[in-house]
This record gives structure tokens, C-alpha cells and sequence, in this order.
């Protein structure tokens, strides 16, 4: 069976600070994997080099068994060599922030109908029948209108993940989507992600929420200096950790 997501090998540096080294991972369609991990073990980046925002220095990135094709350059770093096809791919990944990074100066149903209209040439009357319809999956349709700023941080993610799904993607990337929220707006949140994965939908998630992890992962990686220092199922990892530095993280992180 071919893999939705198989990233083979990665390592980044940046200049003399190895972030990556060696991080394989596959998922299949319908998986949910969480990454876990301290801040500084290289969980933003290696989301980062899954959709190319980063280069990988070596590795290899395939979605739905197409490898993303890149090559060497003279000083030995990797470069795509198609950026048709990096464009083409990246728009199969969406990623979501924790910040959200919705448009400010669009109203929310713009910021969902925006790429599919201008990336995807989607026609425009498609686009909003699919955005509104988004938003009525979020539970935000109301706002439609509004602008982010008159959202709280709770609707504003939901906003942004509308606007993930909106590009009809193979793969949801998550990068910490609760971290910056209020803690009574956290549950709301992982909600509506809860009922992607109980949807079949093939999504990565970097998050601090242990109890969600453990609840909905079908695989948990637990990322410790740019190493995958254990990975298994949820209730192995949390219940059964092996490694010393699990043990820790879950110690202070429980
Ligand atoms: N663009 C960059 N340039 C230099 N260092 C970076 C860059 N991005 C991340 N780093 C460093 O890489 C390490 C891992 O960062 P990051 O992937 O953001 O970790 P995490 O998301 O797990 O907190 C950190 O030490 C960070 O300072
Ligand atoms: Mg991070």
C-alpha cells in the first residue's frame, strides 16, 4: 500500500547546530501520528521540511509515493529541482500554525476561499459554497463575514483550519494549533480535530496536549534533539515508556 506521507532519512542543520538528524516517518492514509517532544527538539522544523518552508540538507520527502525531487547543489545542499511540482505538493499539505496566520485584512470567509480560488483556480462560486460549508464543520459559520481580529483565539483556529481543509488536502500538518490559546479555548479546538481523525484524514500533529495525543494518535513520536528517541502506540508511549528521556518528558509534561 502506498503511504500518504513517507519522509525518508531527513537531517537539517542550521550552520553548526544539527536541528535533524536522521528523522524517518510514515504514515499511512488515515493515520494520525503526534509528535511530542521539548521545545528545541526540532518538531517545527522537521513539519517545516515536510512541505519544503525548509529545505532538508538530505532526505527524501514522498507524498502519496511521489518523491519530491531535489538535488545537490555545489556546496552539497539539497535544492528542488521542479518548483511546479513543489507547488503542486505543498498545496496537498496544509499546515496549520499555532499563531494561525489567518490574513487580518479579509473577512474569514476570504481567507478560506482565497487559496482555492487563486492557487487552484477553483471557480469562485464553488469556493464559497465549500468554504461556507467548512465553516459550518468548524461550528463558525456565523463569522463568515468578520474579520479575524473580532474572533477569539478558539474561532480564529478553526478559521484557519477551514482554510487548511479548503485546499482539499492528503495530508493536514498541525504545528502546536493549541499552544497559543487561552486554556478554556484549547478543548474546542482539538474537537474539531478529533473529528478529522475520526474522519479518516491522514494528519501530523506537533502538540503539547498529552491526553489528545494519547486519545487520538494511532502512533506517537516522541522527538528528543532531532532524534526519534521512541515511537509507538499511544498507550505504549505514555503507558510504557522505555527511554530514560521519555520518562523525563513525561514526567514534567503529565
Ligand atoms: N531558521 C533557523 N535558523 C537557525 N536556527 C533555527 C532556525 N529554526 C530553528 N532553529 C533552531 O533549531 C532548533 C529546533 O527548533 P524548532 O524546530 O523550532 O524546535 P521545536 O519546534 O521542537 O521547539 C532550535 O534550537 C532553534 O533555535
Ligand atoms: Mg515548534
Amino acid at each position: 500500500m502506498t503511504s500518504a506521507l513517507e519522509i525518508r532519512n531527513l537531517k537539517k542543520s542550521f550552520g553548526s547546530l544539527e536541528v535533524l538528524r536522521d528523522v524517518s516517518l510514515n504514515a499511512q492514509q488515515g493515520e494520525v501520528i503526534c509528535i511530542i517532544g521539548t521545545s528545541g527538539s526540532g518538531k517545527s522544523t522537521f513539519l517545516r521540511c515536510i512541505n519544503l518552508l525548509e529545505t532538508p540538507d538530505s532526505g527524501e520527502v514522498l507524498v502519496k509515493g511521489e518523491l519530491i525531487k531535489m538535488k545537490r547543489n555545489k556546496n552539497g545542499k539539497l535544492n528542488p529541482i521542479d518548483q511546479n511540482q513543489v507547488d503542486r505538493i505543498r498545496s496537498k499539505l496544509s499546515m496549520v500554525f499555532q499563531d494561525f496566520n489567518l490574513w487580518s485584512h479579509m473577512t474569514i470567509l476570504q481567507n478560506v476561499i482565497e487559496a482555492p480560488i487563486y492557487v487552484q483556480k477553483v471557480e469562485k462560486k464553488e469556493a464559497i459554497q465549500n468554504g461556507l460549508s467548512l465553516l459550518e464543520k468548524v461550528g463558525i459559520v456565523e463569522k463568515a463575514s468578520q474579520y479575524p481580529s473580532s474572533l477569539s483565539g478558539g474561532q480564529q483556529q478553526r478559521a484557519a483550519i477551514a482554510r487548511a481543509l479548503a485546499m482539499k488536502p492528503d495530508v493536514l500538518l498541525f504545528d502546536e494549533p493549541t499552544s497559543s490559546l487561552d486554556p478554556e479555548l484549547v478543548s474546542e479546538v482539538l474537537k474539531v480535530m478529533k473529528s478529522l481523525a475520526e474522519e479518516g484524514r491522514t494528519m501530523i500533529i506537533v502538540t503539547h496536549e498529552m491526553g489528545f495525543a494519547k486519545e487520538v494518535s494511532s502512533k506517537t513520536i516522541f522527538l528528543d534533539e532531532g532524534r526519534i528517541e521512541e515511537e509507538g502506540k499511544p498507550n505504549d508511549i505514555f503507558n510504557r515508556p522505555k527511554s530514560r528521556r521519555l520518562k523525563q518528558f513525561l514526567a514534567a509534561n503529565l
